[in-house]
């Protein structure tokens, strides 16, 4: 961005995803946008690793505080596991400066609402890690809703699955996310609030939901979970999530069904994934397999995006932040978005307690 000095930015959680992070913080250093001002974990190995990702930040601390109080930053990307998001998140909330957070925003829904009703009342710019929402495929998708092209979206199913990402199965992995107090969910909430994340950007808040979750692994969140779901536009759909033992696969398929057209499209977290793919079904047509590198390419041009070293999306949820941030305009996904992509999860969770549908609020309270 011409003409405005880089932003500022601080890290805080430098494991999995932060590592991810400052590689892309490092890639908005290059671009011009930002400056790696500071980093913080409790580990030392995993301050280092996102140092090294980042190629710098000026300064690095065991303690969070230290990169919120810290003159220089301007703005905090929080990136550490989902029980800290609150405290840090009010922290940075109180020092005025903007922030990112990771999804999902906490183990509980009361913590998600208070910590939304905190970011509204600060009138702190603040977007949530929906980074599904930067995948040219789920922009596609949503244009394809949007223009009415193939007549209104009638239904939906949605499945997505990943090996099961905690260190009691995969070697080096941190184990929090099979620790219910620390997670608060399985595969649906700590996986899948990126599918409820896209069902809402899609199709707009949920009105109803009927869930089912298992727990086969044996740890005490779900490995599985089922839900059906109606949205206040009336479109309905089935969610399926999968924590699964089946090493090495990681995939997102969305299919939906409208007045005059199928789509189906399957996709992965990484860049060029080999199970990105979109099929376009238009009446009495051959079934369109659209080609992805030059639909990638019209998007990325959308976004005056001319790099060609981006491995993650999440690169480009951080870089439309800071752009916001600089630019003054309000970031998004915002936590209104993550509020209900939350009730959307809550509330497949208590049916599955309760046996029964739960319906929510217009406002996305709960009963
Ligand atoms: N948007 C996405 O697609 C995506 C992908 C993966 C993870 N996540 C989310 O990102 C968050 C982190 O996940 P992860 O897989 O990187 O976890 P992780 O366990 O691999 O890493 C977390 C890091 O945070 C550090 N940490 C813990 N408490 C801290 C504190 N108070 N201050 C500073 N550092 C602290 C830990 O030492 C660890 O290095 C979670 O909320 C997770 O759900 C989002």
């Amino acid at each position: 961005m011409a003409g405005k000095s880089p932003l500022g930015v601080g890290l805080i959680g430098c494991g999995m995803i932060g590592q991810v992070h400052a590689a892309g913080l490092g890639q908005l250093v290059e671009d011009g946008d930002v400056r790696a001002v500071a980093a913080a974990d409790l580990s030392e190995e995993a301050r280092n690793n996102a140092n090294r990702n980042a190629r710098g930040f000026a300064r690095l601390h065991e303690d969070a505080q230290a990169v919120i109080d810290d003159p220089e930053v301007e703005a905090v990307l929080i990136s550490s596991p989902t029980a800290t998001h609150r405290d840090l998140l009010l922290a940075v909330l109180e020092a005025g400066k903007p922030v990112l957070c990771e999804k999902p925003l906490a183990p509980t829904f009361p913590v998600v609402r208070e910590m939304h009703d905190a970011v509204v009342a600060s009138g702190v710019a603040a977007q949530v890690g929906f980074h599904s929402r930067f995948h040219f495929l789920f922009n596609k998708m949503r244009d394809l809703v949007q223009s009415g092209e193939l007549g209104a979206p009638m239904g939906y199913v949605l499945r997505e699955d990943q090996y099961w990402p905690t260190g009691d199965v995969v070697p080096g992995h941190s184990s929090w996310r099979s620790d219910r107090k620390q997670a608060g969910g399985g595969a649906l909430l700590e996986h899948t609030i990126h599918g409820a994340d896209v069902a809402s950007w899609l199709f707009g808040p949920a009105r109803q939901v009927f869930g089912r979750t298992r727990s086969l692994f044996g740890y005490d969140v779900e490995d599985v979970a089922a839900a059906t779901v109606e949205h206040e536009s009336g479109v309905i759909g089935t969610f399926v999530t999968v924590f699964n033992g089946v090493r090495g696969r990681e995939e997102r398929r969305l299919e939906v069904f409208f007045e005059r057209g199928a789509v189906e499209l399957t996709a992965d977290f990484v860049v060029g994934a080999p199970e990105d793919g979109l099929m376009i079904q238009r009446p009495d047509e051959p079934a369109e397999h659209v080609d992805l590198d030059a639909l990638r390419a019209a998007h990325w041009k959308t976004l005056g995006l001319t790099r060609t070293d981006v491995l993650f999306y999440l690169y480009l949820g951080a870089r439309a932040w800071v752009q916001s941030v600089r630019a003054g305009t309000a970031p998004s996904p915002s936590f209104g978005d993550a509020l209900a992509a939350h009730a959307l999860v809550e509330a497949a969770y208590r049916s599955a307690a309760s046996g029964d549908p739960v319906t929510l609020d217009g406002d996305l309270s709960l009963p």
